[in-house]
């Protein structure tokens, strides 16, 4: 795996930002990957600034966030989907009618478990009918995971239900106000889905991500490690700062 490492996180997410703008300005009806947590916000923050400043049209490219939790309405200002919305999707003019979240709800209303299933098919479906996701992000937790492909996710894992390591709840507890209050499932594009987009970039910034940079270039195919599948990948670059890369 390539792992590009920038004396900054500022460095590194304008990079990045740069790439996407390429990519957009080459193709506005680009499909985008998009992840949620701490890692992504620095080049989302530079996407609105090249809209504001350069008149970058983002107003025309498809999104697919990687997972949502369960339970959570797409108005919830907890849900992933909000995030996205306060983060980028508003400041970065991107259309909310071709945005898509995992996220199990239908003209407003919760999924049933039992069907599910048939909304996380529909999900692998519209990513494969806008053609595919040209660029996705990614971020690393603590656990190794990708999205939401806990430990134990296999190769081939698919969009579906996922029950959250303890770790990734305890990592969302203060944002939620207490681990009690933190859902127990969420849905996650797969392993599989994430190992079709045709560019995948993996960012990590700052020490507390250095471990975990390196079991993921020192690992391969290891379910215990779910980002050790992205190996097997050629598009795939790991974009570092300083203090990540070992
Ligand atoms: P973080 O989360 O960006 O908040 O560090 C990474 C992840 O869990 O994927």
């Amino acid at each position: 795996m390539e792992m590009q490492v920038f004396e900054s996180r500022a460095a590194a997410e304008r990079d990045v930002a740069r790439e996407i703008a390429g990519l957009v300005r080459r193709r506005p009806d680009a499909v985008l990957g998009l992840a949620t947590g701490n890692t992504p916000t620095g080049v989302y923050a530079e996407l609105a600034r090249l809209r504001r400043e350069e008149g970058l049209d983002l107003s025309r490219v498809r999104t697919f966030n990687l997972d949502e939790y369960c339970g959570l309405a797409p108005t919830n200002p907890r849900s992933f989907r909000a995030w996205m919305e306060r983060e980028l999707f508003v400041p970065a003019g991107i259309a909310l009618d071709r945005v898509c979240f995992p996220d199990g709800f239908e003209a407003g209303h919760p999924v049933r478990v039992e069907e599910l299933p048939r909304v996380c098919d529909a999900f692998e479906r519209a990513i494969r009918d806008a053609g595919g996701i040209d660029l996705q992000l990614l971020g690393i937790g603590r656990n190794g995971h990708i999205g939401f492909n806990e430990p134990g996710s296999t190769r081939a894992s698919r969009t579906r239900r996922v029950e959250l390591h303890p770790w990734t709840r305890e990592d969302a507890a203060a944002e939620f106000g207490g681990l009690e209050h933190v859902p127990t499932h969420a849905i996650t594009m797969g392993v599989a889905t994430i190992l079709e987009a045709r560019a995948v970039r993996v960012l990590a910034f700052g020490a507390k991500k250095r471990a975990l940079v390196r079991r993921t270039l020192d690992t391969a195919n290891d379910p215990a490690w779910p980002a050790s599948f992205l190996c097997a990948h050629a598009g795939v670059r790991l974009v570092v700062d300083r203090e990540a890369a070992t």
